[in-house]
């Protein structure tokens, strides 16, 4: 049976905060060949964070090139690649020219917080406080809208083409899906609804713009080209590609990131939670078929949505802005490590954090604080103080956010978690997962093929063009050696922890720019 499965490939693009990949899966969600391209950060000013969305096309393109390229050199068949999948960053904000299909400006990434003032301002409009209620996410320097706002008030040729009605708005996927299918010759411009969910525009309940949400931020949606929202799953909303080596392949799946890896660890029953260790990092939390709208500093939002008789799924989701953004400021910005994976053995140098609590505020501080003018900050150095110190406090940082958001977790849905599903980058790290598992006092369960957000975007893409026609069907994929962390601290020991770290928290409140 396993050897009729693995003639069915899938490609699965994964457009994230700091790298690009395309994966190309076998039927049984192994991946068998794969390009990874880190692309450029820009940082114009103090928390400000863009992307060239022209390079980001290209490192999608170079990916699909090379890991196609592995693929035939493997002796295998373009032929057997049923459809790709899409995932990607999400509330990361491109505007382009719908007549030229020109950028308009670098894409404003999500951790930006360069609308922190705009933010304040319209916490005080009339209205603001229904917003949540109905789009699920507090009011931030975080979601789409607010960026798309500042470049209204911002830069002349955006305002001047939405004066025009010229002006095209998407998260990531939007913009890929526009190029892959041929940019303004084609004009297919749609989103899915986990990604829409990002935008603050879309209100939850119905999936559709709504709005109320838009005269907010004052869009009006007869001046500006907004994504068609459609379901993650489908197999025509968002066409194919129609250029390069997998030209007249349908992209048959499109998820936001955390949604894709939830999906990629099965996370398909309520009650179930995976958090993913990238750039940032997101705890999600299946809530079913009806919202949960968090009254503890969460967000809600759409879990996924496969369309046809099945009703969107919502979570609950707890956002880290800072995790492996964490280590690589240690590396780029100070030095500390040569590469990334070093981390673990930094920290290891030492036999416990020395005192030390590091805030990563970097982005101010997310879920479930909502604390827009905290600056990072390092608590407790003394004499004492070492390298492997300091890494061990960055790694904690992102561990202890996660006990918050969990805690908060537990209080808006009354359930309490029995383990944690981890993935991504930092999750490669033992230290830290066995620092977590210390930390939240629940086993933290990592498994053994880790890039679970591109195999959700697969099994999306997969479902579209009947691979798959159940959920069940996929119980065997990624089972295998999966390894537990069991807390090995007592209770007291960590609730220690913990306190210094709210403490931290507390003092890095209202830091003055
Ligand atoms: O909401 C932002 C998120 O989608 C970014 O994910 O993995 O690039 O940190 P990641």
């Amino acid at each position: 049976n396993e050897k009729k499965l693995t003639k069915f490939y899938i490609g699965s693009i994964d457009q994230g905060t700091t790298s690009t990949r395309f994966i190309i899966f076998d039927g049984t969600g192994q991946p068998v060949a794969q390009h990874q391209i880190e692309f450029s950060q820009k940082y114009p000013q103090s928390g400000w964070h863009e992307h060239d969305p022209k390079e980001i096309m290209v490192s999608v393109e170079q990916c699909i090139e090379k890991a196609t390229q592995t693929f035939i050199d493997q002796g295998n068949n373009i032929a057997d690649i049923k459809a790709v999948g899409i995932t990607n960053q999400r509330e990361t904000t491109v505007v382009w020219d719908t007549k030229t299909g020109e950028p308009l400006h670098n894409a404003i990434a999500w951790p930006d917080t360069r609308t922190k003032g705009l933010v304040r301002e319209l916490k005080g409009k009339d209205g603001s406080d229904e917003l949540q209620d109905i789009c699920g996410l507090p009011l931030s320097t975080y979601p789409s809208s607010v960026k798309l706002v500042w470049l209204l008030k911002h830069v002349d040729v955006v305002r001047k083409a939405y004066d025009d009605g010229r002006l095209s708005f998407g998260t990531v996927d939007s913009w890929l899906l526009y190029n892959l299918n041929g940019g303004k010759e084609n004009d297919v411009h749609v989103t899915d609804a986990t990604n829409a969910s990002r935008t603050m525009f879309m209100n939850l309940h119905t999936v559709q713009y709504d709005d109320l949400l838009l005269d907010f931020f004052d869009v009006d949606r007869t001046k500006i080209n907004l994504p068609k929202i459609v379901s993650s799953s489908s197999p025509d909303a968002f066409g194919s590609l129609t250029y390069g080596p997998l030209k007249g392949i349908r992209i048959a799946g499109c998820l936001g990131d955390q949604s894709a890896a939830l999906v990629g660890q099965q996370g398909f029953s309520p009650g179930s939670a995976k958090n993913t260790y990238g750039t940032g990092c997101f705890l999600l939390y299946n809530v079913g078929e009806k919202p949960v709208i968090s009254q503890h500093g969460l967000l809600a939002t759409i879990a996924y949505d496969f369309g046809g008789k099945r009703r969107p799924v919502y979570a609950l989701e707890g956002s880290i802005a800072v995790a492996g953004s964490g280590v690589k400021f240690l590396m780029n910005n100070m030095g500390f490590i040569t590469h990334s994976h070093k981390i673990s053995d930094l920290a290891a140098t030492v036999e416990d954090n020395g005192g030390c609590v590091f805030v990563t505020a970097f982005s101010g501080l997310f879920a479930p604080y909502w604390i827009d003018d905290a600056k990072g900050t390092i608590f407790g150095i003394t004499q004492h103080t070492e390298r492997g110190h300091i890494a061990r406090a960055t790694l904690e940082a992102t561990c202890f956010q996660t006990k918050a958001i969990l805690d908060a977790m537990e209080r808006d849905s009354g359930h309490k978690l029995a383990e944690l599903a981890v993935d991504g980058g930092m999750s490669n790290s033992n230290l830290c997962m066995q620092t977590q598992a210390n930390i939240i006092g629940i086993p933290v369960d990592r498994p053994a093929m880790r890039e679970t957000t591109s195999l959700g975007a697969a099994i999306a893409a997969g479902f579209a063009v009947d691979i798959w026609k159940e959920f069940d069907e996929l119980k065997d994929i990624n089972q295998k050696d999966r390894m537990i962390f069991e807390p090995n601290i007592s209770k007291e020991e960590s609730a220690k922890m913990f306190k210094k770290w709210g403490r931290a928290v507390e003092m890095c409140r209202g830091w003055l720019d």
